[in-house]
């Protein structure tokens, strides 16, 4: 008979999830001795190393693999049981594991400042990551809701969409396209553009945008943040295509410009996502039913004057 805890397999489950000793100490508030000794007590009462190190890497061997199909298991279902019972609880209780894409970013806080002033017995966790990783997790059943831009199909997700996502050309003030009215689409062959990771649903879209339009996509940089998309084109690197959302500053301070381009912006969504089979708490429904009836207005008041989709600030930049 094994002695383990489910504190062990909590920890052994973190650490071969996140393949690091240290970022496990972190996510679960723990010192890294005491993670290193729940999984050294693990391997004790096993009888069989869980781990290999090799340099600065950690490997999973044969039996740690296999503990890691199971704890997932196990953790799923705890997950599912602590939900089960928050629901008995009622609302005003209980934790919401969200995760956001990047450029969601730049609005998701405000939207969950304003959802726990109402409910602040709830307990958010927020993690902010790539659609890529994004997508792991849903599958992974490691998070309760995601916010992103349309998912792919026959993932068995749901996905809902509550807010628009306009993609706008932005340019340095000084580029001599800025200002010119109904720019030609074609024009933008002959333009350099930072570009986000492959992977990126921005991304995606301006490649797509491009193809649809039969011109060349010239890239230059290429960059997993937005924010050095922004401080490249600022510096005369090329132009970018972003969400609305993320530049509101940059606008509000003329640093950068929305170049008036024939068939922008185009428009994407923002989609609140989860597993079809997902058994969400009053809280996760609670979110949900808030994004999609309250996000819009939120973002476009709480944005001010630099407004992310106020519509004064697209015509004010000529679009
Ligand atoms: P991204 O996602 O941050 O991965 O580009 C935004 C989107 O999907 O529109």
């Amino acid at each position: 008979m094994l002695h383990l805890t489910l504190r062990q397999l909590k920890v052994f489950e973190s650490v071969a999830r996140l393949r690091s000793f240290s970022r496990t100490a972190e996510a679960l508030h723990l010192s890294q001795p005491a993670v290193s000794m729940q999984v050294k007590q693990l391997e004790e009462s096993i009888g069989l190393p869980l781990f290999e190190q090799m340099g600065k890497k950690i490997f999973l061997t044969e039996a740690g693999q296999e503990l890691f199909h199971y704890s997932r298991a196990i953790a799923s279902q705890l997950d599912e049981m602590e939900g089960v019972l928050a629901r008995m609880k009622g609302l005003e209780q209980g934790q919401l594991k969200i995760t956001v894409v990047s450029t969601a970013n730049y609005f998701a806080p405000q939207l969950l400042a304003s959802f726990c002033q109402r409910h602040p017995g709830i307990t958010i966790n927020l993690d902010v990551t790539n659609r890529e990783i994004l997508l792991q997790q849903l599958a992974n059943n490691e998070t309760d809701l995601a916010i992103m831009g349309q998912p792919p199909d026959g993932q068995d997700l749901t996905a809902e969409s509550f807010m628009e996502n306009p993609l706008v050309v932005i340019a340095p003030p000084a580029h001599a396209l800025a200002g010119k009215p109904s720019i030609p689409v074609r024009q933008l062959g002959e333009e350099t553009f930072l570009v986000r990771e492959a992977g990126s649903g921005t991304r995606g879209a301006m490649e797509r945008f491009f193809q649809a339009h039969k011109i060349p996509l010239r890239t230059g940089m290429v960059t997993s943040t937005n924010e050095a998309i922004k401080q490249a084109v600022q510096a005369g690197m090329g132009l970018g295509i972003v969400s609305l959302h993320t530049v509101a500053l940059e606008l509000e301070t003329r640093r950068l410009v929305i170049l008036d381009v024939e068939s922008f912006p185009i428009t994407r969504h923002w989609f609140v996502v989860h597993r079809k089979a997902k058994r969400l708490t009053p809280a996760g429904e609670n979110f949900k039913a808030f994004l999609l009836q309250e996000a819009a207005d939120i973002t476009k008041t709480g944005m001010g004057n630099g407004g992310a989709t106020n519509p004064s600030l697209i015509t004010h930049h000529g679009l």
